[in-house]
């Protein structure tokens, strides 16, 4: 089997290649090196899987490039190239998130269903198409109702993936993602910021009270249920992804400070625009049908982040 993975430089998609190439799979990746976050931090996630001869590397943009070549000599893909951040999804910025999210998965499986209908694609979605949900815990079932920009070009693409297979016969997996942390998460993201900020004696900023609350996945956790569903007989379904680990944001940042050893320096802003109050994932058909068992707990995964952050930013000379 040869293996596509769209983003394949970010937080996600490296990891779904270094778990690939562990289990000695071909891999194509392809990314664009979007500068949503600096894309040396990309270049890094890349350079284990660079290094190995079952790796290859296609610099390209999905909404713009022919890719036709890269489609006719691959037998799966993991679709993780996307615009992420809620909070960025408003105003002019959301150019961007049409075409990175919408038009650049349709170019995806208008190719496939062309060149090579009977490729799986495993489809990174999102809890944001929930939006503010009152059925907690939320099963797939739940009428989606995006609350942010971002939310609904995840949704519309999902809807792509459904179309796709529906009148064509596109194998395609939706995951839904809810909330992934560990190592190489992205900037933007709370747990990557206060980390940093606690590590270097700032104050880390809680939007609202501080009381609403994520089912926060491990980074490896997803991994593992993208190469499942790969492989099980579960094409057109829609899978929740949750680590089982709903929390506060401030009962997850009392982890931080115990795994840290240092107490944060709380600062207080209004919630920004689009952030839901709570998420928590009914995960019972990614159970019974992926076999979707969370390994990694809340605590053990936040120790593994905090130990990357740790050597990211000594290497980047930003911690003594
Ligand atoms: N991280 C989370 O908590 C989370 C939660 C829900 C869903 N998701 C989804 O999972 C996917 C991966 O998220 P991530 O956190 O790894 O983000 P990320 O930004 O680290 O990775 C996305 C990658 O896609 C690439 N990309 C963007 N547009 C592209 C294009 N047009 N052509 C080629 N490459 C392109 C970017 O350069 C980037 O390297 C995204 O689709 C996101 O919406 C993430």
């Amino acid at each position: 089997m040869t293996y596509l993975v769209t983003g394949c430089a970010g937080f996600i998609g490296s990891q779904i290649c270094e778990r690939l190439l562990s289990q000695n799979e071909t891999v194509i990746g392809l990314d664009v090196f979007t500068d949503y976050y600096n894309p040396e931090r990309k270049r890094k996630n890349l350079a284990a899987a660079l290094k190995q001869d079952r790796f290859q590397f296609v610099e390209g943009d999905l909404a713009e490039m022919d890719l036709r070549p890269v489609i006719e000599s691959v037998d799966c893909v993991f679709h993780t190239a996307g615009q992420p951040g809620v909070r960025g999804s408003w105003g002019s910025q959301f150019d961007l998130y049409t075409r990175n999210n919408i038009r650049a998965t349709q170019r995806l499986l208008e190719c496939i269903k062309e060149t090579r209908p009977g490729v799986r694609v495993v489809y990174s979605s999102s809890s944001s198409v929930y939006g503010n949900t009152n059925q907690l815990p939320t099963s797939e079932t739940a009428v989606p109702r995006p609350y942010s920009p971002y939310g609904a070009t995840k949704l519309a693409a999902e809807h792509l993936c459904n179309l796709y297979h529906a009148n064509y016969g596109v194998p395609v997996v939706s995951l839904r993602y809810f909330t992934v942390y560990g190592p190489r998460q992205r900037p933007d993201m709370a747990f990557n910021i206060f980390t940093k900020a606690i590590l270097q004696d700032r104050p880390i900023t809680v939007l609202g009270d501080g009381g609403q609350t994520r089912d926060f996945t491990f980074v490896g956790d997803i991994v593992a249920a993208n190469l499942s569903a790969s492989q099980k007989p579960v094409e057109g379904g829609i899978f929740n992804l949750g680590g089982g680990s709903r929390i506060s944001l401030m009962g997850a940042v009392e982890i931080l400070e115990k795994i840290i050893g240092k107490s944060a320096r709380i600062e207080r802003k209004e919630r920004n625009k689009g952030d839901v109050r709570d998420t928590w994932a009914d995960t019972t058909q990614a159970q019974t049908r992926l076999g979707y068992k969370p390994a990694v707990s809340l605590e053990e995964g936040l120790r593994q982040q905090v130990a990357w952050e740790e050597e990211a930013l000594r290497a980047e000379g930003e911690l003594s």
